[in-house]
């Protein structure tokens, strides 16, 4: 009948303590569509449409989806490709909590930004089942390059990218264009994040291993010690400060770093800094396991010290580090980390967490008393959304926000295990560890997603996020 619209669906997640960044309560929320519509201490069921569905929370928590802010689905590297694909990837992140990710477009050097983000974007459309938004990372600075971000920027919403002063003569950029970079980002509203060691250093610290014949994996993190980390955030702060650029360092894994940027924000650098949950977790003894194992546990920067994961802890407590993210780079063990067997150095480097973060999170931070529901919450949700302008459509629980929702039982117990991943890789990194939680419903835009653990959503409903420019 004209003029007769239906009405949107109408969920009520009932009884659960709802968390958000700044503390949690008891409340129902009430889900219109793909919208939060009300959030109140004890609503009326029977005041609702009659096919309302209802959620009991009961002795649950309830969290707003989770964001992770640094991901690889799509990632030719190190002369092969990540495991997971985005059906695979967006399958794990749901059942973990994760109802959007921020993955980085990691072209090749001669590659333009519009092309590259054209195929990434067309890939994720395709079968991401989360939301789903980019870093676009850039590899050549030039006029071609310059005007393409512009355009990305200005249509798409594009307004993060990414640089390596890492992966010597692969994918960093030298220092003038770097710069050249940043003082761009600063105009545009354009947010940098970076993954930062010295390159130079690096290299010259893998070839003297590899002439002393020290091959094997436990080799990786002392060709990449931590003072090679804290100089490469030393560095880059520097940049961002003499441009006014925003920086944000990515997968941030030890105290000297942590130092070096507090030490560039009391100079007037404004930088953010993040951490993954490898680092977090495991430690570097995780690479000298026998018969090769220790190369599932390669990546860049390194696995440190159980003292560089108390330091990271700590800073999450304190907030001075602002997000956790996971990284996942995944790369099969079977096929994929044996390419290393010769030389540590042609191990592919990454470890898939998109499935375990929260858990781990949760476990480790939480449970362990390091750090509260709300902490956890603002770095693993609300803080991404802040600092990569999706807040408040993400990154809370609050009437106006995209219905993005988990639900989770706080009691649950068991280990992590291969068994229980839903992407695509051959090992779990977390095998065997203590886990306490588990995502039991999600809702993406007030579609349930996830039920009882197991994401149910078909591939390709998720959907790209143009996102606000920086203003400060
Ligand atoms: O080891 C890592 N982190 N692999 C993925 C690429 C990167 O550096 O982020
Ligand atoms: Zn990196
Ligand atoms: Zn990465």
């Amino acid at each position: 009948m004209p003029g007769l619209m239906p009405r949107p669906r109408t969920c009520l997640i009932r009884g659960g303590a709802v968390v958000n960044a700044d503390g949690e309560r008891r409340a129902d929320v009430l889900v219109e569509g793909e919208t939060i519509v009300l959030v109140e201490a004890e609503l009326d069921a029977r005041a609702l449409p009659p096919n309302t569905r209802v959620i009991d929370a009961s002795g649950k928590l309830v969290f707003p989806g989770f964001i992770d802010p640094h991901v690889h689905v799509h990632l030719p590297f190190m002369g092969t490709n990540a495991a997971d694909d985005h059906d695979s990837a967006s399958r794990a992140a749901l059942a973990g909590g994760t109802t959007t990710i921020i993955e980085m477009i990691c072209p090749g050097p001669k590659d333009e930004p519009l092309a590259s983000f054209e195929e990434w974007h067309t890939r994720a459309a395709a079968s991401s089942r989360c939301d789903f938004a980019f870093h676009q990372a850039v590899v050549r600075w030039d006029d071609l390059a310059k005007s393409q971000l512009r355009e990305l920027v200005d249509t798409q919403g594009q307004t993060s990218v990414k640089v390596f002063l890492a992966y010597k003569g692969a994918l960093d950029l030298p220092d003038a264009q770097l710069l050249e970079l940043l003082d761009f980002s600063a105009q545009e509203g354009v947010i940098v994040t970076a993954h930062c060691e010295n390159a130079d250093a690096v290299a010259y610290m893998q070839a003297r291993l590899l002439a002393e014949g020290k091959t094997g994996p436990e080799w990786h993190e002392p060709s990449r010690p931590t003072c090679v980390e804290a100089d490469g955030v030393q560095h880059f702060a520097t940049c961002c400060q003499l441009t006014g650029a925003h920086g944000y360092v990515v997968h941030t894994s030890c105290r000297a770093a942590l130092e070096q940027a507090a030490r560039a924000r009391k100079r007037g650098a404004n930088i953010q800094v993040e951490c993954v949950v490898p680092h977090l977790v495991l430690d570097d003894s995780c690479t000298h396991r026998p018969n090769f194992e220790g190369a599932k546990f390669v990546m860049s920067p390194p696995l440190r010290t159980f003292a560089d994961q108390q330091a990271l802890w700590e800073g999450l407590a304190s907030r001075e580090v602002a997000t956790i993210g996971t990284d996942h780079a995944p790369f099969h063990f079977a096929t994929q980390k044996v390419m290393g067997r010769e030389r540590f150095t042609a191990i592919p480097n990454g470890i898939g967490s998109i499935q375990e973060r929260i858990d781990l999170v949760h476990t480790y931070g939480v449970c362990a008393g390091r750090l509260t529901y709300a902490a956890m919450v603002d770095a693993c949700s609300t803080q991404v959304a802040r600092t990569f302008g999706l807040f408040p459509r993400k990154g809370t629980i609050a009437p106006g926000s995209d219905a993005d929702i988990v639900v989770y039982d706080p009691a649950r117990r068991g280990t992590f295990r291969h068994a229980d991943n839903q992407g695509a890789l051959d090992y779990c990194a977390y095998e065997g560890m203590e886990r306490i939680g588990a995502t039991e419903t999600v809702l993406r835009r007030g579609e349930v997603v996830v039920e009882h653990g197991r994401t149910i959503a078909p591939p390709g409903g998720g959907r790209y996020l143009r996102r606000e420019r920086r203003t400060s």
